[in-house]
């Protein structure tokens, strides 16, 4: 495995690659590697020759108030794990290598990002969609790789990439779960024993609103009420959004009549969870 810390040795390792006739697989990453990223490696590693891991705390992506100093990082683990996931290479950029100049170029994604954690994290997702195609432009993927827990920076992604003509194919792979039901995130390691019991209450809530859907339920505003229930007597810190939205273009919706995406932000102690679930009332139970 090739470790590239300047853009100019990860380009070099991806050229030397495609000379050799290799597909070429990515998965962006920000560290603090788990189950969750190894998913979507095993899926690079199944449908491409070179799979690249990029390890970079973006820290264009976070606000002012955000956990950006917190986030949980070690790359010794992380280069264990890759290298034990059979990863090609892998670019450990730091920030000076990605921004230089104190970039004034952004990429932005409209409407999309209008909605969910859009409006409670200002800049966020223009943060999210340049970083990606600065990474986009170093590695040239054939193929990325996007976990689905951050269902909407997949979604914005997959836009980006078709509006902006970029010929890379942008992949959604499924969350991965703890046992108990907590979607697998680098944050988790932020939370203390209380909050992780707490944390349970968002899985939790987004199964309640399945069931009432598989049981007949179609109105949006009952769904959130039912999540809302489930979640406050976890006791958040804070309910961000609890949203019934389209799949496609995020909005929400009143009634459900097709597949539908239950989406929710909370606050547990200091630590600001998401999770999703999309449900499809005609189709087999989620
Ligand atoms: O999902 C993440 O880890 C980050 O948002 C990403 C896509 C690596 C961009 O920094």
């Amino acid at each position: 495995m090739e470790i590239a810390r300047t853009i100019a040795a990860a380009r070099e390792q991806v050229a030397a690659a495609r000379r050799a006739g290799r597909t070429v697989g990515f998965v962006p990453t920000m560290g603090f590697l788990h189950e969750g990223h190894l998913s979507l490696v095993s899926a690079a590693r199944r449908e491409t020759d070179f799979v690249a891991v990029s390890i970079f705390v973006n820290p264009t992506q976070f606000g002012p108030n955000e956990d950006y100093a917190r986030y949980p990082r070690n790359e010794a683990a992380d280069l264990e794990m890759c290298a034990s996931a059979g990863v090609d290479l892998v670019f450990i950029p730091d920030v000076d290598a990605m921004y230089p100049a104190g970039e004034i170029t952004t990429v932005h994604v409209d409407e999309l990002t209008t909605t969910l954690c859009g409006p409670c994290r200002p800049g966020h997702f223009d943060g999210v969609t340049t970083v990606v195609t600065k990474l986009f432009n170093i590695v040239q993927p054939d193929r990325a790789y996007f976990g689905k827990k951050d269902y909407q920076q997949f979604v914005v992604l997959r836009r980006m990439a078709r509006d902006l003509d970029m010929p890379i194919d942008v992949i959604g792979c499924p969350l991965v779960r703890e046992p108990d039901g907590l979607a697998m995130s680098s944050r988790n390691a932020l939370l203390t024993p209380d909050d992780r019991r707490r944390a349970r209450s968002l899985h939790q809530a987004l199964c309640a609103a399945r069931d009432a859907i598989a049981t007949g339920e179609r109105n949006a505003v009952a769904l959130v009420t039912a999540m809302h229930r489930v979640l406050e007597r976890a006791a958040p810190e804070h309910i961000d959004y609890v949203s019934v939205a389209d799949p496609d273009t995020l909005q929400g919706v009143p009634r459900i009549d097709g597949p539908v995406l239950l989406a929710l932000a909370v606050r547990i102690g200091d630590t600001r969870l998401i999770d999703n679930m999309v449900v499809d009332p005609t189709g087999p139970p989620a």
